[in-house]
């Protein structure tokens, strides 16, 4: 399942993000469907690692104001790994290498098309399951 969280500067482009799924198919859970002003982006980063962690093969994405809150909060969660970049070939490296589970996106630095794209890598990417990956990635916890 691919879960949705953002806090109110990551509402609009998450609806946005939410109208894409829809029109691929891609079945979401949206853990913070209303706009709540002023809240603030721990507790929704809280709602999603908490997802992740009923929902081991779960993947998510998380939207604030620039997507650093949340990749900051999102990573105090052990089984947790976050990414948080502009660039798609670092999602796809952070899927391939890292087994990143949430894609972290900015609300008001990144367009729509642009959290398209870095989406549809990081869904799309399996991680590498080489060795020496995932000994580096147990040795995070
Ligand atoms: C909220 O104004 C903003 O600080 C928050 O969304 C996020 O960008 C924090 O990292």
């Amino acid at each position: 399942m691919i879960y949705l969280a953002s806090d109110h500067a990551g509402y609009a482009l998450k609806e946005e993000l939410k109208k894409w799924l829809e029109r691929a198919k891609k079945p979401y859970t949206d853990l913070t469907p209303e706009l709540v002003e002023g809240d603030d982006y721990p507790d929704s980063a809280k709602l999603l690692a908490e997802a992740l962690k009923t929902d081991s093969k779960g993947r998510g994405v998380a939207l604030c104001g620039t997507g650093v809150g949340m990749s900051i909060a999102l990573n105090r969660y052990k089984w947790v790994r976050a990414v948080l970049s502009t660039k798609r070939e670092v999602v796809r490296l952070s899927r391939q290498h890292n087994n990143s589970n949430v894609l972290c996106l900015s609300g008001r630095f990144v367009t729509y098309k642009k959290a398209i794209a870095l989406t549809k890598v990081f869904l799309a990417t399996p991680f590498s399951d080489d060795q020496r990956h995932v000994r580096r990635i147990e040795k995070l916890t």
